[in-house]
């Protein structure tokens, strides 16, 4: 019977656990990202009102993705202090005072080729794309991000980011490292959404090998050394044990990235009659969090939640 199932469920999957992307634009219309359906770019103005809404749904937190009106080689409208990310975290926090902001702090939506830091021939310069990633973190810090989240994996990232928000007084920003990042065919919807798309090669070069589970526990634990307040795992649902692992093997909270793939495989599937989505969803989300995952970043965050009666 239902009640005994309850009561012996080990896996509690609430709202709170849930944290939801939002794309903003910095010039354009509200778009629906046609590889996602139910996901969009909004403007500045509409991304707060999303917030809002997702507050009043019982999500506590929303990571933002900033799609800048120009692109240049260095991504500088990364740390533009009037640039959409910036002016995106102001308008959210008028909108929902208490609502976590995370930032998410990489260069390949703001690149004209799409990669996710300063390049040097074909290679990224890890050096320059760190001193870029200092003046990101800080920018997006005093724009009212309460946690920065560097997404594209460089060596020292964490540590870089850690020195730059101290030195500017900015001690109580936390960072979520993307800590252990699979180069993963499950970005591909993403990168129509965050208009990321690499203009040649691929992330192999700063992504991991998804054939590797030992060297995520070296990248999450150099990450927490480094003081990362949250690691985080993605893809979520081809890495489950990766999750399970980390942690049980660091005592930091761990996070996972259910990514674009995950979300548009189960909507296509849907669409086509052979899956149920709300099922598989919850299934999915639920198992994410029995691997060890305490705070999950999801594409289903708003439906998720009315679907566990939130709101
Ligand atoms: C940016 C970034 C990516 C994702 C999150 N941040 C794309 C990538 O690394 O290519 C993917 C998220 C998703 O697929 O939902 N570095």
């Amino acid at each position: 019977m239902e009640a005994l199932r309850k009561l012996v469920r080990e896996t509690d999957l609430s709202p709170s656990n849930l944290i939801a992307p939002l794309f903003v634009v910095e010039r354009g219309k509200r778009r629906e990202v046609q590889s996602m359906p139910g996901v969009f770019q909004f403007p500045v103005e509409e991304a707060a009102e999303e917030a809002a809404k997702l507050s009043a749904l019982g999500i506590l937190a929303a990571i933002l993705f900033g799609i800048p009106a120009k692109k240049d080689a260095e991504g500088s409208g990364a740390w533009d202090d009037d640039g959409v990310i910036q002016r995106a975290l102001r308008a959210i926090r008028r909108a929902c005072p208490d609502m976590a902001l995370i930032a998410d702090a990489c260069f390949c939506e703001y690149t004209d080729h799409g990669h996710c830091g300063v390049l040097k021939g074909k290679e990224i310069d890890n050096d320059a794309t760190l001193a870029n990633l200092r003046k990101t973190a800080v920018s997006q810090a005093r724009a009212g991000a309460d946690v920065i989240a560097p997404s594209g994996m460089m060596d020292g990232m964490v540590a870089a980011i850690r020195d730059a928000l101290d030195a500017d007084g900015l001690h109580g920003t936390a960072i979520m490292s993307y800590a252990v990042k699979y180069a993963s065919v499950f970005y591909g919807p993403f990168r129509e959404a965050a208009e990321s798309a690499p203009a040649f090669g691929d992330r192999r070069g700063y992504q991991m090998d998804p054939a590797n589970a030992r060297e995520a526990l070296r990248e999450a634990r150099l990450d927490a050394a480094e003081g990362a307040d949250i690691v985080m795992v993605k893809p979520a649902i081809s890495c489950l044990d990766i999750i399970s692992a980390v942690s049980r093997n660091l005592d930091l909270p761990v996070a996972a990235y259910s990514v674009s793939g995950e979300y548009s495989m189960v909507k296509a599937a849907a669409r086509m009659g052979w899956l149920d989505e709300k099922k598989a969803a919850m299934e999915m989300l639920t198992a994410v969090k029995r691997a060890g995952a305490s705070a999950i970043i999801t594409y289903w965050a708003a439906d998720a939640s009315r679907w566990m009666g939130g709101g």
